[in-house]
């Protein structure tokens, strides 16, 4: 089977092609919409990161544009896409577990149904390999670089009579304005960066998402702007790095710059960025945290290991001391932030004696969350062929060990907020009971209290009233 190659035109134009697709692909559903009185319906599966859902937000913004509807129910999906991820293996099985099961749905209950995948897992070859040979049942597939090409990859499989695969390997253009459907009306995504430099010798990353590019200043403003126009009250600044943003711009602006540039966009009322790398966590960006009033005192500074060797095998550039001098610098700028991490378990060669030392960087450190990973072994990074791959009972041992030494600690992190006044971003109806509501603190604390749905999207002072270790519970002032 061959693979397709589509090319790119300049954004603007590559926008305006992308919408005839999308026209041409309407006039179809509108008629089926006309003969059967519903419209054809969408699943969209974000796998991923937040970068990985944001995504999806567009791919699913260019589907409603085609006339689609959107599902929850897989079993109704006349369109299913899946933006896969690869980061860690488990990741990898679920996509070929869901694939398994979508071969029964298409022969067994709707032949019809169009089954795409698209993400970080489809830029590598040997998926591609498996894809085409093991998974004939697929009709798409595209990677993280050809994103909006959505429509026309589309329109292709409609007059073909077999699947169309189209994964490019680096960025031609970076299309802006896509139509998007927000998941939430007052919180939103912005891109101000893509794919990563840091070749973090674990990370499959950099090489599914190509190398690190930042976007126009005024660009990342632009949609802020509209945004807030729309009724966003929060945004979350997405990059993998965002530290090093602007580096490489023809005009040059650091991170600290543009905190200060979406610090006046009036209206808007708190910002929030992720992920910041510790190596390139300037002075001048905690001091523009500090200085910045929407600036949330909540930042997710993921330390990975405390053991300096294994920080080096990591190619993590920063040191156990460098790391812990960084935070002691944060917490004096800023005495009530609070701060999250990521953490790694069993990397190639971990003792343990450096195990330790990750503990001693939680148990100095109290973090208010930490994301806890498992070492997963991806092919092609340099990790893979380390010697010293540590067992699997000794990393699940140490893995637990970890979670003990943590969940306290974050409990007496939480626990700093109870009896406070805060105010709380209301988010939604929690998914258990219709009567509480959840949202989120400044420092990213979950809330849950009573309250009516007429208060989402509000920023409201509740009182934290009783700790229950990974959220609150609070009062309505
Ligand atoms: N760019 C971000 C993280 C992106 S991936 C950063 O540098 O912080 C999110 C997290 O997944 C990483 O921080 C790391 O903790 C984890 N991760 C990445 N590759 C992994 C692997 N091979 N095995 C286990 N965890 C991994
Ligand atoms: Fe992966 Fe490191 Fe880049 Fe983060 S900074 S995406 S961990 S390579
Ligand atoms: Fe995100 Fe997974 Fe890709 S973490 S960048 S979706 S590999």
């Amino acid at each position: 089977m061959e693979k397709q190659r589509t090319t790119a035109l300049p954004s603007t134009e590559e926008l305006a092609r992308q919408m005839t697709y999308i026209q041409k692909i309407r006039q179809e559903n509108d008629k089926y919409l006309a003969e059967t009185g519903h419209k054809k319906k969408f699943y969209s599966l974000a796998m991923g990161c937040q970068m990985n859902a944001h995504d999806s937000e567009k791919l699913e913004g260019m589907l409603d544009e085609m006339g689609y509807e959107a599902t929850t129910e897989e079993t109704e999906a006349d369109f299913i896409i899946y933006n896969t991820c690869c980061v860690r293996e488990n990741a990898e099985l679920k996509v070929y577990g869901k694939l398994g099961w979508l071969k029964h749905y298409k022969e067994t209950e709707n032949p019809n149904a169009m089954i795409a995948l698209c993400g970080c897992m489809m830029q590598q070859d040997v998926v591609q390999q498996t894809i085409m040979k093991k998974y004939r049942h697929v009709d798409l597939v595209f990677g993280t670089f050809n994103l909006y090409k959505l429509p026309e990859l589309m329109c292709m499989r409609m007059d073909s009579d077999g699947p169309v695969f189209d994964i490019w390997q680096e960025y031609q253009e970076v299309v802006e304005d896509l139509p998007s459907i927000r998941h939430f009306s007052y919180k939103a995504s912005v891109n101000i960066m893509f794919g990563c430099n840091n070749f973090c010798s674990y990370c499959i990353v950099p090489y599914v998402r190509g190398r690190e590019r930042s976007r126009e200043p005024e660009d990342i403003l632009q949609e802020i702007r509209k945004l807030v126009a729309d009724g966003v009250k929060e945004i979350m600044l997405l990059g993998q790095n965002v530290n090093s943003y602007g580096k490489t711009l023809e005009h040059p602006i650091s991170f600290a710059e543009l905190l200060r540039k979406v610090n006046e966009i009036e209206g808007l009322e708190r910002i929030r960025f992720m992920t910041s790398h510790p190596k390139d966590m300037s002075d001048e960006l905690i001091l523009a945290m500090k200085a910045c009033d929407k600036v949330c005192k909540y930042l997710h500074l993921p330390f990975q290991s405390g053991s300096t060797k294994i920080l080096k095998k990591m190619n993590r550039h920063y040191t156990k001391e460098g790391y812990l001098e960084l935070v002691r610098k944060v917490k004096e700028a800023m005495p009530d932030v609070t701060l999250s991490t990521d953490i790694i378990v069993g990397f190639p060669g971990e003792t343990e004696e450096d195990f330790q030392e990750t503990l001693d960087v939680i148990r100095e450190v109290k973090y208010c969350t930490a994301f806890t990973f498992i070492y997963s072994k991806r092919t092609g990074t340099p990790a893979a062929v380390m010697e010293d791959q540590v067992p699997e009972e000794v990393v699940k041992d140490r893995f637990q060990r970890m979670l003990d030494v943590l969940n306290p600690l974050v409990h007496e992190v939480t626990q700093t907020q109870v009896g406070k006044v805060l105010p709380v971003l209301v988010e939604e109806v929690s998914k258990n009971d219709a009567g509480i509501l959840t949202g989120r603190t400044e420092q990213n604390t979950l809330v849950h209290f009573t309250g009516t749905k007429d208060l989402i999207g509000q920023i409201i002072p509740v009182k934290i009233t009783e700790n229950k270790t990974f959220y609150v519970i609070g009062e309505r002032m």
